[in-house]
């Protein structure tokens, strides 16, 4: 329905063949001087929207001198459309511009971040997700998306884990195919016919996703073996379905900065995988070699487009030092014709040579952007991603016989406490960079507006997020701040208590703010901050039903939270439509069918804990604690809090009449499972099903499950 409404309201470009294109660029190439081969490599920074330390200069300038490839950070069609113009009418050659931006879980209608997203386990979701990212960034001036994002991780110390898909490659690689195919459909090999799909960048290439101590941009070291079974397949995946553009990753790979990495970024990535489109690099990725001991700005520039880097962002190394390279003969004209051509195809691809406005139409924004249909996708999806960690049933008041204390009932005082529940410029969650942070109703808004009429919604904060102010500054960046109140702890407690007292049940607005996960906001402690944490025991002593709505960017450590707090809904960062979403499913007009894709541990010591580990020599009995010469701890069992794979629903749901196809594997590798799944409970409700499978024998050790 919404691909059908969609496709009739754009306009079709007219086919190319590749070797119309060959023709074009190499009657293109032999116009261009060294310099400006090299002008298409770099990718300055520019805009308002921070995502990095450093800002470019004298871009305007450098535009009409042919020296700039594409540019990044800027919003609104008609900005991107002047400086379009600055390349296509003021340049020599007319070459137009890409303009990126890290549309990451929508543009201004907003999705879950992807750790939430993942959650849903729908492909169909998630593609129609990014799909109508496209839809809102091209309608905006966007050709360019870095997305997806796609690095395993096992370690929720790292905040990047809210940017992933969680731990499982073969999830991870499903959703990678899904989320490109959304954005760029399934023609970027050939050319974008429509003007509303983007290009899009697997990152971050490679195993970001894995620094030591979940530290950000630390050292990664692993084995081949592992890389390639546990960490590749999505950005593999991401490749097989076409996706035009690759980011190297920061970290070092096998004892090499990825964006030197030759084996990586060649004999792997295109060699092995057969990538076609262009790589470029993270934020100042070529120059913060220099830190990483490799070189000066010289050597470190020639190394990456040797390795086979083809786009420099920000650092300014390719245009400042390559041509210097090339005349000493440490990069040939050969590597550079060939990196300039990669840009340039990628440009081809999307149709900007024969209409280098496609994507500035002014009358698309007001029409394709925040749409009542957008927000009514992400509504749904959002609720979809929620994951039921605990529903105990309890009594709802003195008489009545204990109930599962979700859904809610539309009766009633309900109030919502929590740093959590009046904010809506947390809503959307971090890497929202086109976010329109006012206009998202916050948790109470939104109850308030839905449930008008049937219940009455009240409101306290109860504590700020965290009990140290410089703390909570790190972590309320970009204009999310939860405006720190200065009464006392104790002032704002019996504020909320005074509210849960008028109030048959809680709603406790807790965790993370949207900027405690994310990039550069790695955490060792996980467990909910202490001041949360006191209101949450303070609310509970009241004796009303109180349910936890956690906001999370990453696991955290619910130990306490799961053995007291009656029910646990994770919202994560459901986006623009959260409010809403949290009130379909408390209030059962949906009922949560999110499962976990990455494990919830004990406590930190656990990390990293995850489903597809290895047995090891000694593994520990089945249901047991602590055997001595066993794998295990004195202090904690083995088990996670919440495994991969967990999350309620309000229905039950049995399996049954289970059976393969054949009971060993057939000659081309495939099998069938069929199971009969009923709904033995009183709710509609959907279930995903998962399957696991495990080799039992093998010359090389493999997971437990996979
Ligand atoms: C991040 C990338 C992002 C880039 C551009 C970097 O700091 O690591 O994920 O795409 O900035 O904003």
């Amino acid at each position: 329905m919404l691909a059908a409404a969609l496709l009739s309201a754009t306009a079709l470009q007219e086919q190319k063949s590749p070797q119309d294109m060959n023709r074009f660029i190499d009657a293109l190439m032999k116009r261009m001087t060294v310099e400006e081969k090299i002008g298409q490599l770099n990718l300055p920074v520019t805009g308002e929207i921070t995502t990095g330390q450093a800002k470019s200069s004298d871009v305007a300038k450098k535009i009409e001198q042919g020296l700039v490839g594409g540019l990044f950070n800027l919003k609104e069609a008609a900005r991107i459309r002047d400086v379009q113009r600055l390349a296509v009418e003021n340049s020599r050659l007319d070459i137009p511009l890409l303009f990126g931006m890290d549309v990451i879980h929508g543009y201004e209608t907003i999705f879950p971040i992807p750790l939430g997203l993942s959650c849903t386990w729908d492909m169909a979701a998630i593609e129609e997700s990014a799909r109508i990212a496209a839809v809102e960034a091209s309608a905006d001036g966007i050709s360019w998306t870095f997305s997806p994002m796609v690095d395993i991780s096992r370690d929720p110390r790292w905040g990047r884990v809210s940017e992933g898909s969680g731990e499982a490659p073969f999830l991870g690689g499903a959703i990678a195919k899904a989320m490109v195919y959304g954005y760029q459909g399934n023609n970027l090999k050939e050319q974008l016919k429509r003007d509303d799909e983007i290009m899009a960048c697997v990152k971050h290439f490679a195993l970001y996703g894995a620094g030591e101590a979940g530290r950000d941009y630390n050292t990664v070291d692993m084995s081949r073996n592992c890389m390639f079974n546990e960490y590749m397949y999505p950005y593999q995946a991401a490749v097989e379905a076409g996706v035009g553009s690759v980011m190297a990753s920061f970290n070092e790979v096998d004892g090499v900065p990825a964006t030197a990495n030759r084996w990586l970024l060649t004999d792997v990535l295109r060699k092995q995988w057969g990538f076609q489109g262009f790589v470029v690099t993270d934020f100042t990725g070529i120059s913060e070699m220099i830190e990483h001991g490799i070189g000066d700005l010289q050597t470190v520039s020639a190394r990456a487009i040797n390795a086979g880097v083809d786009m420099d962002m920000v650092s300014e190394g390719f245009v400042g030092t390559l041509r210097k390279s090339v005349v000493e003969g440490k990069v040939s004209m050969k590597t550079l014709d060939t990196t300039c051509r990669r840009v340039l195809e990628a440009k081809y691809r999307l149709g900007l040579f024969d209409k280098p406005y496609k994507y500035c139409d002014l009358a698309r924004p007001a029409r394709d952007i925040f749409t009542k249909a957008h927000r009514a996708a992400a509504r749904r999806i959002a609720a979809e991603s929620f994951v039921l960690l605990k529903n105990d049933s309890v009594k709802q008041h003195s008489g009545a016989l204990p109930q599962p204390l979700l859904p809610l009932k539309k009766q009633g005082t309900v109030a919502v406490i929590g740093p959590l529940g009046n904010t809506r410029s947390n809503m959307p969650g971090t890497w929202s960079v086109a976010a329109r942070l006012d206009d998202y109703p916050s948790l109470y808004e939104g109850l308030k507006e839905m449930l008008a009429g049937k219940v009455t919604v009240t409101y306290a904060k109860g504590s700020n997020l965290l009990g140290d102010a410089a703390y909570e500054e790190r972590a309320t960046l970009f204009g999310r701040s939860l405006n720190r109140d200065n009464r006392t702890d104790r002032q704002l407690l019996d504020e909320a208590l005074k509210t849960a007292a008028g109030a048959d049940v809680i709603i406790a607005a807790l965790g993370e703010s949207s900027e405690m996960s994310g990039e550069s906001s790695s955490r060792t402690d996980l467990d909910i901050p202490d001041v949360q944490r006191t209101l949450l025991e303070a609310l509970l002593k009241t004796g009303k039903p109180v349910v936890l709505t956690l906001f999370t960017g990453r696991p955290l450590t619910l130990t306490w939270e799961q053995a007291h707090v009656p029910a646990i809904l994770n919202v994560w960062f459901g986006g623009s439509e959260a409010a809403y979403a949290i009130g379909d499913v408390l209030f059962g007009d949906v009922n949560p069918s999110g499962k976990l894709t990455m494990t919830f541990p004990k406590n930190v010591g656990q990390i990293p804990l995850f489903y597809n580990h290895k047995n090891t020599g000694r593994p520990l009995a089945d249901g047991k604690w602590f055997e001595k010469f066993r794998s295990n701890y004195l202090d904690v069992d083995n088990e996670p809090l919440y495994p991969f794979g967990y999350g309620l629903s309000y229905t039950t749901f049995q399996y049954s009449d289970i059976a393969l196809s054949t009971p060993t594997m057939t000659q081309d590798g495939s099998i069938t499972a069929v199971v009969t799944v009923t709904n033995t409970g009183r709710h509609e409700g959907t279930e995903v099903v998962q399957l696991y499978i495990r080799d039992l024998v093998g010359n090389i050790t493999r997971p437990c499950a996979s």
